[in-house]
């Protein structure tokens, strides 16, 4: 049974909070009240909300009870130091950032490919057997949940023994500073003006930049990420994964290049019908992150088997990271939530 659910949005005023924002409108979300939380240096904002508005609070002076569902998209310091208070105080946080995927009590979700999962988690929430951490729990990072949906049909139809991406990321998967670094230098360039740059550490207009969060040993984090989020949603900590994150200047929308061993031969018919019957994934001769931003689906094209090994798959994959990839996914878990009666 549906119910109406009382929701904060932390982070309301970042990119992914204006994303929060515009789909809970779009999806007509069962709410019963919105509250709106970001950091003191917001506190006197008012936010568009319907026909009228709603004051930023501080999150972290804010009084956490009343609310059934709080969707934290503020950082990972905030969301380690907030998301258990909040917690505490009855909600279910649902946190963007990387703060609690790991965290094995924490169930991490992409709803098409475990929405199992959330179900008993939801199951034994209730029944107080699984609250280990409070009710938090984790939105995957926003290329692993892009990539997700088609592996997993791919996965579920033939099985799957090895992936190989290679990522082009948006600069606002970054958040508003790194976005607006893009759009500064590309408006200095056009102007004949010197370009700045702090959020990266070499300009990122009409440049690549290979290599997305710290280094971790030869990798960098965001491939940490992908590898061990994929593993973790799919229950194959043995899948053979690699992968390479570039930043590119492309403001929204991340795409990633797929090679996919199967675990048995295919035609490319059977590969588009496991492509185009899964939830969330949408067929696309040709799909580009310029057209595709603001939409919701997962978009798959440039499918290609063999051409010597009826095993070798390739794609290329396009998504709204700032949707899927991070504010919609979110959302549909809170959607789950209220039809389980919140
Ligand atoms: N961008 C994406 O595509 C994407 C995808 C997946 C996950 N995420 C994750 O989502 C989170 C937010 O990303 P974003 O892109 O929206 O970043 P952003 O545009 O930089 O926004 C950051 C938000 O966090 C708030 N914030 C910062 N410090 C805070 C504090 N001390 N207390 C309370 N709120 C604070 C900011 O509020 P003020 O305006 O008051 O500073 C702002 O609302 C990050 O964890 C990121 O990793 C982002």
């Amino acid at each position: 049974m549906e119910r109406a659910l009382h929701l904060g949005v932390a982070g309301a005023t970042g990119l992914v909070g204006g994303e929060f924002l515009a789909l809970l409108e779009k999806r007509r979300f069962p709410l019963a009240s919105l509250r709106l939380f970001a950091s003191a240096r917001s506190v006197g904002r008012r936010l568009r909300w319907g026909a009228g508005e709603i004051a930023v609070e501080d999150l972290a002076t804010a009084d956490p009870r009343g609310l059934d569902v709080l969707l934290c998209s503020a950082g990972k310091r905030v969301a380690a130091e907030q998301a258990p208070r909040f917690a505490a105080a009855g909600a279910i946080v649902i946190d963007n950032s990387s703060a609690f995927r790991e965290d094995p009590a924490v169930p991490l979700i992409v709803p098409e490919v475990n929405g199992a999962r959330l179900r008993d988690w939801l199951a034994g929430a209730r029944s107080g057997a699984t609250l280990a951490r409070g009710g938090i729990i984790a939105n995957p990072n926003c290329t692993t949940i892009v990539l997700l949906l088609p592996l997993d049909a791919l996965r579920r139809a033939f099985g799957l023994e090895e992936v190989v991406v290679s990522t082009y990321q948006a600069v606002s998967g970054a958040g508003r500073e790194a976005r607006d670094e893009l759009l500064g230098q590309a408006r200095a360039f056009s102007l004949g003006e010197p370009e700045t740059w702090r959020h990266y550490d070499r300009p990122i207009f009409l440049n690549v930049i290979p290599k997305i969060g710290d280094w971790v040993g030869a990798d960098c984090f965001e491939e940490v990420k992908v590898v061990r989020e994929t593993r973790r949603i799919l229950g194959a900590p043995d899948l053979r994964l690699y992968a390479t994150t570039v930043r590119v200047p492309v403001e929204r929308c991340h795409s990633a290049s797929v090679f996919a061993r199967l675990g048995r031969p295919a035609t490319e018919v059977e590969v588009r019908e496991a492509l185009a019957g899964a939830p969330g994934v949408a067929l696309e001769d040709l799909p580009t992150p310029r057209e595709l931003a603001r939409r919701e689906e997962v978009f798959v094209g440039r499918i290609r088997v063999g051409p010597d090994d009826g095993r070798v798959v390739r794609l290329w994959i396009v998504s709204d990271q700032l949707w899927k990839g991070a504010a919609l996914n979110a959302i549909q878990i809170a959607e789950r939530i209220a039809a389980d009666g919140g």
